[in-house]
Parts: structure tokens; sequence; C-alpha cells
């Protein structure tokens, strides 16, 4: 496998209302960062365009769509998406869904699986009509993207040391819910450093917050590259 560089392992979460807001940060990160999220909060609000432009200038690009329907439509929303140059899309790891993404996926575009929302526990999955639990249904969705050739899983740094031996090394995982020592956890219940998130095994972190509420967003980006590097 390519070895990946530590700048290149940070992903930031542009998690800001307005592509000006997002031109912002990205002009504060300058050359410290090379990889950006983009989510719902601003692909509907101009940011795919923007998305075009970043990778355009030679960054890399999530789009964290999360997109779940019919596979006709997956497919082609796929095609539409691998036009942007993006790296990693997310999908819903339903087996339809993955198998339509897959099938659809240009040679540059990696599909990523969202296991089950993190936002879910047991109840949940019950009020759904699911009569599985979150770990046996993640599980199942790990072995189904797996069998059907996803690229990677999106995955909380708790779940990489159960899932890296059951998916082998050839899926990427990516995981959120990171925090520097000492960074406020907002909404993040299991919180992991970058260093012990790379030390157990994920191969790229999405980082928010952390970085987009410091005041010194560079510094704290670079922190974190430098605690990558250190942990790799
Ligand atoms: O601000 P913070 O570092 O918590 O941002 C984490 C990012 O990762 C957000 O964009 C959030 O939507 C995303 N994410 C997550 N947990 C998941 C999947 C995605 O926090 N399970």
């Amino acid at each position: 496998m390519l070895e990946i560089s530590s700048r290149e392992r940070l992903i930031v979460a542009l998690d800001v209302p307005s592509v000006a807001d997002a031109e912002r940060m990205i002009e504060r990160l300058g050359d410290g960062v090379c990889f950006y999220k983009i989510g719902y909060q601003l692909a509907f609000a101009g940011g795919l365009a923007l998305a075009e432009r970043l990778v355009h200038e030679g960054n890399r690009v999530f789009l964290d769509l999360k997109l779940h329907d019919i596979g006709n439509t997956v497919a082609q929303g796929v095609e539409s998406v691998a036009r942007i140059g993006a790296t990693f899309l997310t999908v819903h790891a339903f087996p339809q869904t993955m198998r339509a993404a897959v099938k659809a996926r240009s040679p540059g575009l990696r599909i990523l699986a969202v296991t089950v929302l993190t936002s879910y526990n047991d109840d949940d999955l019950a009020e759904a009509g699911y009569g599985e639990r979150v770990a046996d249904l993640v599980a199942r969705r790990a072995d189904q993207a797996v069998e059907i050739g996803a690229d990677g899983l999106v995955c909380s740094a708790a779940e990489v040391a159960s899932l890296r031996p059951r998916v082998g090394t050839a899926m990427t995982l990516v995981t959120p819910g990171i925090r520097p020592v000492g960074a406020a956890t907002g909404d993040q219940k299991r919180v992991f450093t970058p260093g012990e998130a790379i030390a157990v095994g994920a191969d790229y972190l999405v980082v928010g917050r952390p970085i987009l509420e410091a005041s010194d967003p560079r510094r704290v980006a670079d922190a974190i590259v430098d605690e990558i590097a250190r942990a790799t």
C-alpha cells in the first residue's frame, strides 16, 4: 500500500455555513492542510463548486454526502460526484447502495461506507424496526462492505481495534471524534487523541471544531500533524 504522509492523514471538516467562511478557513490553514471534508451544510450552500476548486488547486476532498437510494439513483449520483474529482464519498452501508456505488465509482474515487450512525444506540435500532444490536449490525455491515468491495469505512477510533482484523489492511478506516489533549469534546462522547487513533490503526482522522474554533487554526493543525507523525 502507498505510504500516506502525516499531513494527508488529517482531514479538516469544513462544517461552516458558507463558501466564504470555508475559503477564509482554508486561507488560514494554508499549506498546513491538504485534505478537506465537505458535508451537508456546505454542500447545500455552494460547497460542491468549492470542492471542485479545491481539487483543481491540488487538495484532496472527502464528500460526506451519505448517499442512500435505489441502486440506479445511487449509481447516477456517484457518476456525477466522480466528475468533481473527490477522493472519498460516503454512502450508507446497505448492500444495494454499496453495490451500486462501487460499480459506478471512477478509478480515483473511493467509496466509504457508514455502518451505523454513531448517534444510534440499541433502542434507536429497535425503534426503527431492527432486531439487532448496534455492535452486531456494525460487524455485519463491515463484512458486507468488504465482500461488496467498498474501499473503506467511517468509524469511531474505539471500533478500529475490532474492525481492523475483521476487514483487513486494504480497507481504509476514517475516524471522526478526534480531540487533541485539552480540546473541548462538544457533543462527541467517546473521543481519541490524534496519536491514540493512529496508534490503534486509523488511516485518516477527521477533525472539525478543534481546528475551526481555535484562535490559531494553523497552529492546531500543525500540532495534530506532528502528533500523527510521532504515532506512525
Ligand atoms: O467538530 P468535530 O471534530 O466533532 O467534527 C467531526 C466531523 O465528523 C463532523 O463533520 C461530523 O459530521 C463527522 N462525523 C462524526 N461522526 C460520525 C461520522 C461523521 O462526527 N460517525
